[in-house]
């Protein structure tokens, strides 16, 4: 294994308290140029850990939210016209190329398949970047390292990554974290004090066990992350705990009683 990037413990980076190996997965992987694809619900760290990992490796960090008005150019880069003259501009994944940074593609199942190709040469191990209208054939600079994130729960059939684009890159499951581990971090986010978030946590889990039931999506860290801050601020904890963490999960009236229901019952 060759490890050419120092990895530093993070202590300047953005505050991320790993659930398991993925630190170590992900530097292992960057270190032997291999793609990364973090897998996971909404809310429970993905974009996080990616920054944190960048500061970590010192590496550069170029996030694009795919959708699926997302063009090869708007990857890539295209000539625009600036002062009379028409002048090539790159776009994120060119600059992270020729930079050897970090290029995060941000719901990548949203992409359109013809732009997921762009990615392939980039992928296996040529790790090349053709720019047809330039004609250049960029080579990614040592550190360039590509990195996707999807939420599996929202996939169609129409919505998924074509066998050949999600088998060129190493995949790591993201979920909530265990309790142990969101009471920390929703204290370290909120600033309310651990014992305090204990019952938020509790309560994130009964209604995550809602999940599929009454509910499409389980609540997110950061919707718990929300309800802490607000009621560091003062917030009466049933105020803050309907407009953080029931309001943003359903808007049948029905539903919202019985999760008031749920929240009372925890609180006692
Ligand atoms: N392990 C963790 N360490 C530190 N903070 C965390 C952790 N997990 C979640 N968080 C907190 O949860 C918030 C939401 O996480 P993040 O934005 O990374 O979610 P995500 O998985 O990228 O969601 P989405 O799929 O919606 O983009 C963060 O701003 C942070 O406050
Ligand atoms: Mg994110």
């Amino acid at each position: 294994m060759n490890a050419p990037f120092a990895i530093g413990k993070g202590a300047d980076a953005p505050f991320y308290l790993p659930q398991a190996d993925e630190c170590e997965v992900f530097a292992t992987a960057h270190a032997n140029r291999l793609p990364v694809l973090l897998k996971g619900p909404t809310g429970c760290g993905k974009t996080r850990f990616v920054t944190h990992m960048a500061s970590r490796l010192a590496l550069p960090l170029f996030t694009v939210a795919c959708h699926d008005d997302l063009s090869a150019a708007d990857l890539i880069g295209r000539y625009l016209l600036k002062g009379g003259e028409t002048v090539w501009v790159d776009g994120p994944l060119t600059r992270a190329v020729r930079q050897g940074a970090i290029c995060y593609l941000d719901e990548v199942v949203e992409a359109r398949k013809d732009v997921t190709v762009v990615l392939h040469p980039l992928t296996d191990d040529r790790r090349i970047l053709p720019i047809d209208r330039t004609g250049e054939e960029l080579v990614a600079a040592p550190g360039f390292m590509l990195v996707a994130s999807y939420n599996p729960g929202y996939q169609n059939i129409l919505k998924t990554l074509k066998p050949s684009t999600r088998q060129r890159f190493i995949a790591v499951e993201f979920d909530f974290p265990a309790p142990e581990h969101e009471v920390p971090v929703v204290a370290h986010e909120s600033g309310l004090a651990e014992e305090r978030v204990k019952s938020l946590v509790r309560l994130a889990n009964k209604l995550r066990g809602l999940k599929g039931q009454d509910l499409e999506e389980g609540v997110s860290t950061r919707l718990v992350v929300y309800a802490a801050t607000l009621i560091a601020q003062g917030m009466p904890v049933d105020r803050a705990v309907l407009a953080a963490m029931i309001e943003p999960l359903t808007d049948d009236a029905e539903v919202k009683c019985g999760l008031l229901d749920l929240a009372m019952a925890v609180y006692g």
